[in-house]
């Protein structure tokens, strides 16, 4: 009997290409609106893979309930929203897209950075508002980053390309902080492994790069925006809720850091009156890292092959649980 994939957003024709070219049949959610775990529930008993894009929660009741289930197909790096264990026990294969999105996600940091560096939403926004009036050469006065510390908190492959990007631009300094040594980011970057308390402490600009985990969920708090240097810069792109949203802001209204950029916020999508919005010294994107053509194409590919492979009783490309 042919095999059933259930897809969960509207993906990249390569992926759907290649599930037909193996004669695997699919459905596509096409409508703008996310489906909940309770919704598919029902619907899951027909198949047997599932590509998820979005933050669908694939828990233990999601995956217990679905007889047939062989693999879910993370199209995206990040799995924070699937249980891992009970996909363990249960003996279902969870696959995931690491290292295709690396310098995309990256880009999107540099951009963020920049953007908060030189509050440029924030003139593009009062530019349109009318503002423009008067050239003032003691306004609009942002940061410079030549030579300044970039501290990167989680550094894997996108840290690394962040971390290549600033050091090749604009000579700054790596420090990072990891469970373990990066020896190439070291070696190729001169990077250097500190404590957690030293990173806040010495970086002008602190990137976030780390899995969204019970350890690092609300890791960005009050307490932790205080040992950061008032002039520092706060980049997120890796999860919304690594940070407290209501402490930074906090932090972002009371000088205790200099400016902030977001990709990723707590909720998605944010509010439309959000006060970060509205801040000059912040950059907010809607959980971009990954969007160009090519990144989301290789990422379409790698969750259509991980499904494949599996069907094939084969090793996945990218397996976070095989
Ligand atoms: C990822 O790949 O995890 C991106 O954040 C898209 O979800």
């Amino acid at each position: 009997m042919r095999k059933r994939v259930y897809i969960t957003r509207t993906v990249p024709e390569v992926a759907l290409e290649l599930l037909k070219a193996h004669q695997i049949d699919y459905t596509v959610w096409t409508e703008k609106r996310h489906q909940t775990e309770e919704e598919l529930i029902p619907v899951m008993k027909d198949y047997d893979g599932i590509i998820v894009s979005g933050p669908l929660q694939v828990s233990r009741q999601f995956l217990e309930s679905c007889p047939d289930l062989r693999i879910v197909s993370m199209m995206s790096v990040g799995y924070d929203n699937v249980d891992i264990e009970a996909a363990k026990e249960l003996g279902i294969a969870v696959g995931n897209t690491p290292g295709v999105l690396s310098g995309a996600t990256a880009d999107t940091a540099f951009l963020l950075l920049l953007a908060v560096s030189r509050k440029a939403f924030h003139m593009h926004k009062e530019i349109i508002r009318g503002n423009w009036k008067f050239w003032d050469p003691t306004a609009n006065l942002g940061l410079e980053l030549k030579g300044k510390t970039l501290g990167i908190v989680g550094l894997g492959r996108i840290g690394f390309e962040l971390a290549q990007r600033c050091a090749g631009a604009y000579g700054m300094k790596i420090i990072y902080h990891n469970r373990g040594v990066n020896e190439e980011a070291e070696k190729e970057l001169g990077a250097v492994r500190v404590s957690f308390d030293e990173l806040l402490q010495q970086s002008d600009v602190v990137s976030v790069h780390t899995a969204l985990t019970p350890e690092t969920e609300g890791m960005f708090n009050k307490e932790v925006f205080s040992k950061m240097k008032p002039t520092a810069i706060f980049i997120n792109t890796a999860r919304g809720g690594v940070h407290n949203e209501p402490d930074l802001i906090a932090a972002l209204q009371n000088g205790t850091i200099w400016g902030a950029g977001l990709d990723v916020t707590n909720p998605e999508p944010m509010a439309a009156d959000n006060p970060l919005l509205n801040m000059p010294n912040v950059a907010v994107l809607p959980h971009i890292g990954s969007a160009t053509i090519d990144t989301r194409n290789a990422m379409a590919a790698i969750a259509a092959k991980n499904v494949i492979r599996t069907f094939e009783g084969k090793t996945l490309e990218h397996a976070v649980v095989e």
